[in-house]
């Protein structure tokens, strides 16, 4: 196990207050993160989903591509995210499928307010790298609980890199992020597989995907 060098995350007002002042530029990271998403995409067999639950759902563009290009016409959609301002572009990106896809607006909670066992994906990407330990953990069970048998958790994270110059772009993130949260959006590399290891999940994929020196983790794991 990698030890996460800082635990020096965002508090949930501070997180929203800069997704509130940047949400609107958060697309430009798809530089970075459409090979891994597009990763994701492959392995989570969203073909076959028909109820799926996002945390971080930004400005809904997962969603739009699992909704249009993926999954099947029945398939309903929640997405949470703690941003007033990334909330409303999901919402206006995702207008179209407002008979089965729900934007909701979330106090930083990691609790999502429905039935146990109520879906077969739960997706966040690009969110556990900005939460502490501890609210990753709350996460995980309540993703668990959300999640009918079998059904599969979906998850992509900054993480650190192989090649000398990936480890070094990885190694200058880290320092920054432990440095100025902020200046990075509270991310800072990680590895998914440390927080999965746990009987309640067993691991279906797990890749890493480096697009311009930023490598990302791609992890699926089935509910057990
Ligand atoms: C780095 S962005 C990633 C957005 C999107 N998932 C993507 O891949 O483009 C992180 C997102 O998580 C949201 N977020 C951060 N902490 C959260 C929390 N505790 N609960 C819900 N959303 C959160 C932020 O508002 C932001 O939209």
């Amino acid at each position: 196990m990698r030890i996460v060098t800082t635990e020096r995350v965002l508090t949930v007002d501070q997180a929203r207050a800069f997704y509130d002042r940047m949400g609107a530029w958060q697309d430009w990271q798809r530089f970075y993160e459409d090979p891994p998403l597009r990763r994701l995409l492959q392995a989570a067999k969203f073909q076959a989903a028909h109820s799926i639950v996002e945390l971080g759902c930004g400005t809904g563009r997962f969603a739009l591509q699992v909704l249009s290009e993926i999954a099947p016409a029945d398939c309903r959609y929640l997405g949470v995210d703690l941003s007033s301002t990334v909330a409303a572009l999901a919402r206006a990106r995702l207008c179209n499928y407002s008979d089965r896809a729900e934007v909701r607006l979330s106090d930083g909670n990691e609790t999502v307010g429905e039935p146990d066992r109520r879906f077969d994906r739960y997706v966040s990407n690009y969110v556990l790298d900005l939460l502490s330990c501890e609210s990753t953990g709350l996460l995980l069970s309540e993703a668990h609980r959300l999640l009918e048998p079998g059904g599969l958790l979906c998850l992509v994270s900054l993480t650190y890199g192989s090649s000398a110059f990936q480890k070094a772009v990885s190694g200058v993130w880290s320092r920054i992020h432990a440095a100025w949260p902020a200046l990075v959006g509270g991310c800072r590399p990680l590895e998914l597989l440390d927080f999965v290891s746990s009987p309640d999940w067993r691991v279906e994929f797990r890749d890493v995907v480096s697009s311009f020196g930023l490598s990302s983790e791609v992890l699926v794991a089935a509910r057990v």
